[in-house]
């Protein structure tokens, strides 16, 4: 048996279309650049990656969780230096208005759009952040923000969750939620969104221990792609040298998956230093020293540890890793399967009836497996065809009830990858798929 992996996005883009994972935004509008909508499956897998970042971030007595509110003060991004700094640079075409960031371009030559010579404006910044009037009041007052990224709004509650939660350093915040960019070249479908949700975790550690803090998240975040399924040839480490380091860290790794646009950054683990606190202090006025009660009592501002992920860059990484092509170009033998580590899998476990007749009793089982799985019901088609639509939406096993099934009390089970078929008593079932999944 011959087996290929994804050999561009295309194929994902088409699988996720036609399986129900991900829709163009506002379809029947002609769609909305760079925007997406999450289908059923898609759902199912994104809630999946979520809860498993969740648990394995906060069940643990050293992290704990917040969910912040996407609209936050205007102050605060100008103390995280998103007013000043969060900027592209980028020139306009004055014949045919197309606008390119300007490190992406050879402003000497033609504009590639139109063709027009020596037509490129100087270079302009522009900010990456979307602007909103906030309240009825259309003036400079009411400017909001929305939030490009989540990790302010853990830095602004760093005392009133510390002194909530009676927490000792070094402890984490961690957060899931949506967060806003106008990026300039969006693209390659769900990788680089104007709309996106981040997992991040701030960890807030004495200044002088976050060496050891990286080396602790590096490892621990590594291992979550890995646990997740993702094959170890297909990520890798980056690590930020010189112009690369942001102006707050004192040293930045991301780890890199292989998209099938090539090699790009899925995740970044930042030592942001004491950068973010020290700006909140100045901005706000407030107090946001930590009393050391380990060390005399001390006050210092923590240094900070970020992990950062995009959980649709994830989610686009988890797609590709997982597509397969079996027998490509074999009419009989082809098949498209997604490989999904059960854990993220949309669904569990399919039950499908042999023929229209056995219905009633299947949907009895069916009923049965639902309260303990997420599992879907096929009559539809044959056998086959049915195989072949839960392999696509990545379910790892398939039961199928036939007519020896009343008989025996026993049903085929059928194992996505290896396609392997082992008959299971049906009081033995939910114990057996428990165990594989
Ligand atoms: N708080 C740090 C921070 O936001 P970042 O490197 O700008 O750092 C972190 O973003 C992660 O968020 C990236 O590694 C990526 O996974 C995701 N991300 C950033 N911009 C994105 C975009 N436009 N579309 C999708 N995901 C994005």
């Amino acid at each position: 048996m011959s087996e290929s992996d994804v050999k561009d996005m295309s194929q994902l883009v088409s699988l996720a279309k036609r399986r129900g994972f991900i829709f163009q935004s506002s379809e029947i509008y002609g769609g909305l650049t760079s925007c997406w909508d999450y289908g059923p499956y898609g759902v199912e897998l994104k809630n999946n990656l979520k809860s498993t970042w969740w648990k394995a971030m906060t069940l643990r007595s050293d992290v704990v969780g917040v969910d912040s509110s996407i609209f936050m003060h205007p102050e605060v991004w100008r103390a995280s230096g998103h007013v000043d700094g969060f900027n592209d640079p980028m020139v306009d075409c004055k014949e045919c208005k197309s606008r390119f960031r300007e490190d992406k371009i050879d402003t000497s030559k033609p504009c590639m759009v139109c063709g027009a010579k020596d037509s490129f404006t100087e270079p302009r910044d522009f900010n990456l952040m979307f602007s909103t009037q906030m309240g009825p009041v259309e003036d400079s007052s009411a400017k909001v923000y929305l939030r490009p990224e989540t990790a302010q709004g853990i830095f602004v509650n760093f005392l009133n969750v510390q002194a909530t939660m009676r927490k000792k350093l070094p402890f984490g915040i961690a957060q899931i939620g949506k967060a806003f960019r106008n990026e300039i070249t969006p693209g390659n479908f769900i990788f680089r969104t104007r709309e996106f949700e981040q997992m991040e975790m701030q960890f807030f550690v004495k200044p002088g221990s976050q060496v050891e803090a990286m080396k602790t998240w590096k490892d621990i975040r590594w291992n979550w792609h890995v646990a997740n399924g993702l094959r170890t040839e297909n990520i890798r480490w980056h690590e930020h040298v010189g112009d690369e380091l942001a102006h707050y860290a004192d040293a930045a790794f991301d780890i890199e998956y292989k998209f099938p646009h090539g090699w790009d950054e899925m995740e970044g683990i930042h030592s942001r230093t004491d950068f973010d606190l020290k700006k909140h202090q100045e901005f706000s006025g407030k107090n946001l020293f930590y009393t050391d009660a380990a060390d005399n009592n001390k006050k210092y501002l923590p240094y900070v540890l970020e992990t950062s992920v995009g959980c649709d860059r994830c989610l686009l990484a988890v797609l590709a890793d997982a597509y397969r092509v079996e027998n490509e170009g074999d009419k009989d033998k082809e098949r498209v399967v997604m490989k999904f580590h059960p854990s993220l899998a949309p669904v569990k476990v399919a039950v499908l009836p042999l023929v229209k007749k056995l219905d009633e009793k299947a949907t009895e089982l069916f009923n049965d497996i639902q309260k303990d799985f997420v599992a879907e019901y096929d009559l539809a088609g044959s056998i086959g065809k049915r195989y072949r639509r839960q392999d696509e939406i990545g379910t790892p096993f398939c039961v199928t009830f036939d007519f020896d099934s009343l008989e025996d009390n026993a049903v085929t089970v059928r194992d996505r990858d290896s396609m392997t078929q082992e008959r299971v008593s049906i009081s033995n079932l939910k114990k057996y798929l428990s165990e594989r999944l």
